[in-house]
């Protein structure tokens, strides 16, 4: 990346929000627009249950619309010590500027502070621009789930991030 992009990126470092049920309807738009199986808004309220999940997003004044759009999110659900990201997206105009290092980035803070020891994931082995983000951040492979994915089927890269 050159140093001009980067310093633009750090310019517009992006403001994060925690999810909360406010957030649900626009971050299932936001799913549906990036997955061909999204999480609804009622399943994404998993990330929003304090113990239970954490969800970071920007979001972006919408024209004529009463809430802001989700312009990229991010949740992660929390079982004893240890973090299982559940999905990021960035909405397709948005990418490439750092929202989903931000993201990440965040998730990881959270864990961290919360004393998690391994930070765990799924990905489409094709999935390169998602593999690369987690690759970035310290993630490694640990092992595949054969024809874990449908439509089309396609197995699933298990990635985690030792904190401990
Ligand atoms: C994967 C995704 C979240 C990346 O978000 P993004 O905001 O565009 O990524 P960023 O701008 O923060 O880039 C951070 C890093 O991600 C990787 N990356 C992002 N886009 C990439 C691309 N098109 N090709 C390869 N690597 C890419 C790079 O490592 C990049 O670091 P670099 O800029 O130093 O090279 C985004 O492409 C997306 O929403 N994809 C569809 C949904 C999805 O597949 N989510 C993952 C499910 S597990």
């Amino acid at each position: 990346m050159s140093e001009e992009i980067k310093k633009q990126r750090a310019k517009h470092h992006p403001r994060l929000l925690t999810a909360s049920s406010a957030d649900l309807e626009g971050t299932a738009v936001l799913e549906k627009l990036c997955f061909h199986q999204p999480w609804s808004a009622s399943s994404l309220e998993l990330l929003t249950k304090e113990g239970i999940g954490v969800g970071y997003l920007c979001t972006q004044a919408s024209a004529g619309a009463e809430n802001p759009m989700v312009t990229a999110y991010g949740g992660m659900l929390i079982a004893v010590d240890e973090g299982q990201i559940t999905n990021i997206a960035v909405h397709p105009e948005h990418r490439g500027q750092g929202l989903g290092l931000a993201i990440v980035q965040a998730l990881i803070k959270h864990a961290k502070a919360e004393h998690l020891a391994t930070i765990t994931l799924e990905v489409r082995v094709s999935n390169t621009p998602a593999i690369s983000l987690y690759r970035k951040v310290g993630f490694a492979e640990v092992g595949r789930r054969k024809g874990f994915y449908t439509k089309p089927t396609e197995d699933a890269l298990i990635m985690e991030l030792k904190l401990k």
